[in-house]
């Protein structure tokens, strides 16, 4: 019989080569540690009225064509937008627009325009109403292709038409969003011999 040594998942964490004591962790902050994407910045337009609204609560679906996840507050204006117009861009913003993120994640399109007040530059799409954002490296143009969960959990399945990016911008310094105010910048890269693209 083998007898598996007792262990306490309170006591001792093994990483990075030191052992440190855990503590408990609130649910509420469980988000933190699974690493969302880069906050991207989601351009809506309805009735005439360009919105933006930070966005970090996303997933990658399918790779082609591509499907995207994403969680929009029913609270935020933005929601009636994309619920009605079923298309948004996502827009992806790098570390020297953080403070402009964060702006726009204060502030509601129902009483500011955002482009306008944190000096973000709207440009046409190509296959949507609404805008993109010229100051992000990368753009993609989306519409909503499942609603299903939009109730229940306020999900929106989009799908990716069309894609632009800055092949000049080798590697964005994407910002990732850590709660209250604090973001992880994307840094160094390793590449290891692996199967999966
Ligand atoms: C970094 C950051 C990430 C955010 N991520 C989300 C998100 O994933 N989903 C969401 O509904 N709101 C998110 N928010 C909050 C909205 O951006 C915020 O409520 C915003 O004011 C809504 O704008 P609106 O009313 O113009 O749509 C985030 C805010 C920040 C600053």
């Amino acid at each position: 019989m083998v007898v598996s040594p007792r262990v306490d998942p309170g006591a001792y964490h093994e990483s990075e080569g030191t052992h440190t004591r855990k503590t408990n962790l609130p649910l509420s902050r469980v988000y933190r540690l699974i690493e969302p994407g880069p906050v991207v910045l989601l351009t809506t337009a309805r009735k005439g009225r360009a919105n933006v609204m930070p966005m970090s609560w996303h997933a990658m679906l399918e790779f082609e064509p591509p499907l995207i996840a994403c969680v929009v507050s029913n609270r935020n204006y933005s929601f009636q937008a994309l619920k009605a117009t079923k298309e948004c861009g996502i827009n992806i913003p790098t570390v020297d627009l953080a403070s402009a993120v964060v702006r726009c994640g204060n502030s509601s399109g129902r009483t500011v325009d955002k482009f306008t007040a944190f000096g973000l530059t709207p440009t046409p799409a190509s296959l949507i109403a609404a805008p993109l954002i010229a100051e992000c490296y990368a753009n993609l143009e989306c519409r909503v292709v499942d609603t299903r969960m939009v109730t229940r959990y306020n999900l929106f399945v989009l799908e990716v038409l069309t894609a632009w990016h800055a092949p000049s911008v080798k590697q964005a310094k994407t910002v990732h969003h850590l709660g209250f105010g604090t973001f992880m910048v994307a840094g160094k890269r390793i590449t290891l011999p692996s199967k999966m693209r």
